[in-house]
């Protein structure tokens, strides 16, 4: 019998059964992060839905990264608890960091290839991999370039073809193109969302820029300065397939607004 394929609720992605595709659900409880004296992150409890795209914004400083990190499993909680479902899944989250830290004596090619030569594939499929993952950011026509002769836009998407190059059900994205121009940064969120629209992963996009957070978003969280606090959890009510044009609409200024309110609101 054909498996008969599930449509993401949250994307509208399908979804087909034994595909590696798809999303995790991320459960945060009561999770604790200190460095020294300074508590970073205070019982933070958070439940992130299967396939959901959340976008978490707070000022310099707050723990944002500290969050990813814990959730990415790159730093331990000292208490408190970080469940992930199906928990066989670590080794489907992919991280893309500020930075694009590519390889700079590595081609393109090799770059994107390296997740895969790390779970010991072999180099003809991997090979074939990177190169479709190049093609799903446009780029497959600067495989064979080396990091220098790209530009900063470039090598994002290099960053973001050799994340999603595992087909990570979880992707966790730093402040990813926060370096870009605006114009830049505007199409490579356009073309993460696609990607998400069509995968159904789960998500987590950190960033600085109210403007992203409402345009890339099924839901926002805004903390606190301190102690990585709610400030605000909201979930965007705006078009699932989303363009230049929804930037101009009223329903966008509104989100916007109510972004920008939680942000300058004190703790
Ligand atoms: N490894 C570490 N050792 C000591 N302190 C740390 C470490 N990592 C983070 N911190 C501190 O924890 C706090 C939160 O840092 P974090 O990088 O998570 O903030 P952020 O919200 O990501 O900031 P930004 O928006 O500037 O990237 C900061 O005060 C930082 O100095
Ligand atoms: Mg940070």
């Amino acid at each position: 019998m054909i498996p008969r394929p599930r449509i993401n609720p949250i994307s509208g992605a399908e979804q087909v059964p034994g595909n590696e595709a798809g999303g995790v659900r991320v459960a945060l409880d009561k999770v604790r992060r200190a460095f020294g004296e300074l508590v970073v992150v205070a019982d933070f409890s958070l439940s992130i839905t299967t396939g959901e795209f959340l976008a978490i914004l707070g000022p310099s400083g707050c723990g944002k990264s500290t969050l990813l990190r814990l959730v990415a499993g790159l730093t331990a909680p000292d208490s408190g608890h970080i469940g992930i479902t199906p928990d066989d899944t670590r080794f489907h989250t992919a991280f893309v960091f500020q930075d694009a830290h590519l390889l700079p004596w590595r081609t393109v090619l090799e770059n994107v290839a390296l997740p895969l030569e790390l779970m010991g594939i072999g180099v003809t499929e991997r090979l074939g991999r990177a190169s479709a993952a190049l093609d799903e950011v446009g780029l497959r026509e600067a495989e064979s370039r080396y990091p220098a002769q790209l530009s900063g836009g470039m090598r994002m998407r290099v960053s973001l073809a050799r994340a999603l190059v595992t087909r990570p059900r979880l992707l966790l994205l730093d402040e990813p193109f926060a370096a870009l121009d605006e114009i830049t940064r505007f199409r490579l969120d356009a073309r993460l969302r696609e990607l998400w629209l069509e995968r159904g992963m789960t998500v987590i996009f950190v960033t600085h820029s109210i403007t992203e957070a409402a345009f890339l978003a099924n839901r926002a969280v805004v903390l606190t300065r301190k102690g990585c606090g709610i400030k605000l959890d909201r979930r965007l009510e705006l078009p699932q397939v989303r363009d230049n044009e929804m930037r101009a609409m009223p329903e966008f200024a509104s989100e916007m607004q109510g972004l920008l309110a939680a942000m300058e609101e004190e703790d």
